[in-house]
């Protein structure tokens, strides 16, 4: 693949400046399978500094895209992903450090789905009846140009899905997997249909659930993602329903997220069985861990236990193959959201303190929200490889200013 500069039309008529993976905004969608390797050289074609983590996947730190395992200008890296995990809905992005919220911003992500040939058998909605929503928000000046200023997302009013702003999809009256994936900054969505029918949770970030969850709304914080059915199939022909945004600060314009026209009949083979993929133990915790996400206002900066991200500090030394449980908290003085992502591995969350867990919440999931004056509670295990991975808030504007640290796996 080659990350380079291009233009794309986002607004029907403008040309847009874009940073892109393989000239596509966003970039390509990779279709690995549980169980084979993907092996992807990156080739910088862009005038600044990349490194490209694959977000959920469990990777040898060496392909993980530490932020300073940069990929120079003119120069090329061969990433491995050993897809040594069960099928999931993941993604790759930027993860330069200071610039990745940045670059992110500008076009540099793409979905990564790793498919499985284990699901085959539960006859899950799939082919072309299987699709993958990439959904943020973004800026764009009078020229139609995006514009970045960190940390601006009170300007970020424009939603996009799949790089088109507020698209509609053409369906049939028959059942879809949906695989919504919240790849914004820092907007949080909450998304329902607009006649409140029902959206069967059937996969989190690690990939499907033990059971399926309805429900008629779902809550995602950046950088987290759901599958869920949707059977159009209760629909007449010429319907049209409108998958809207209602999370605390969505406005007028930040309420359609897209919409589906309902346009021809269709026979359905697809089911959603009773039971998906049973969740392994994690066993009892060998150790507790705290860790605070706040605002340290004499700097300023945001924090994790009172420190910005240094490359040259370990903050947490973990066994492979022990189970820890973690509790996060946000402490942020200004009542700002934050969330909690690791690399390497996912976890099972416990406990949020602000309500209790919703559907896909419940399965595995390698970020999670951490509720505002709050906190969230997961057991975690690494149970892959030994070596330096992230933990990080996934509002990425945070972590481009710092709000990142790193634990050290060992054996
Ligand atoms: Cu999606 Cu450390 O990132
Ligand atoms: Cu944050």
């Amino acid at each position: 693949m080659v990350m380079r500069e291009t233009e794309a039309e986002i607004l029907p008529g403008r040309r847009s400046r874009v940073l892109t993976y393989h000239g596509s905004f966003p970039g390509p969608t990779i279709r690995a399978k549980s169980g084979r390797r993907t092996v992807i050289t990156q080739v910088n074609a862009l005038s600044q500094d990349a490194v490209v983590h694959l977000h959920g996947g469990h990777v040898h730190p060496d392909h993980d895209g530490y932020p300073m395992d940069v990929i120079e200008p003119g120069a090329a890296r061969t990433y491995r992903y050993p897809n040594r995990q069960p099928g999931a809905t993941l993604w790759y992005h930027d993860h330069s450090h200071h610039t990745e919220a940045e670059m992110v911003f500008r076009g540099l992500s793409g979905a990564y789905l790793i498919e499985d040939p284990a699901e085959r058998a539960l006859r899950l909605p799939s082919g072309r009846h299987d699709v993958t929503l990439m959904m943020r928000d973004a800026r764009f000046d009078d020229d139609g140009q995006l514009l970045f200023e960190m940390d601006d997302f009170r300007y970020r009013n424009t939603l996009l899905v799949n790089g088109r702003p507020q698209p509609f999809m053409e369906v049939s009256r028959r059942k879809y997997r949906l695989r919504l994936m919240n790849a914004s900054n820092e907007r949080y969505f909450k998304l329902g249909l607009d006649d409140g029918g029902e959206l069967v949770q059937i996969a989190s970030d690690g990939g499907l659930l033990p059971a399926p969850v309805p429900a008629t709304s779902v809550e995602l914080s950046p950088g987290e993602r759901v599958d869920v059915v949707v059977d159009f199939g209760r629909y007449r022909v010429g319907t049209k329903i409108v998958l809207e945004n209602t999370a605390f600060d969505s406005s007028e314009e930040t309420r359609q997220v897209m919409r589906f026209d309902v346009v021809r009949g269709a026979a359905d083979h697809s089911r959603v069985p009773d039971r998906l993929r049973p969740m392994h133990d994690l066993g009892p915790a060998a150790k507790e861990r705290e860790v605070k996400f706040s605002l340290d206002m004499t700097i300023p900066a945001f924090v994790i236990d009172g420190k910005i991200f240094d490359h040259h500090r370990i903050d947490a030394t973990v066994r492979r193959g022990e189970t820890e449980i973690w509790t996060v908290r946000n402490e942020d003085p200004m009542g700002i959201p934050h969330n909690v992502h690791l690399h390497g591995t996912h976890f099972q969350v416990l406990e949020r303190s602000d309500r209790p867990l919703e559907g896909h919440e419940r399965g595995w999931k390698d970020t999670v929200g951490v509720p505002v004056g709050g906190h969230v509670r997961f057991r975690v295990r690494f149970d892959d490889y030994t070596g330096r991975y992230l933990y990080h808030c996934h509002l990425l504007d945070h972590s481009s200013m710092g709000m990142m640290a790193q634990l050290e796996v060992v054996e």
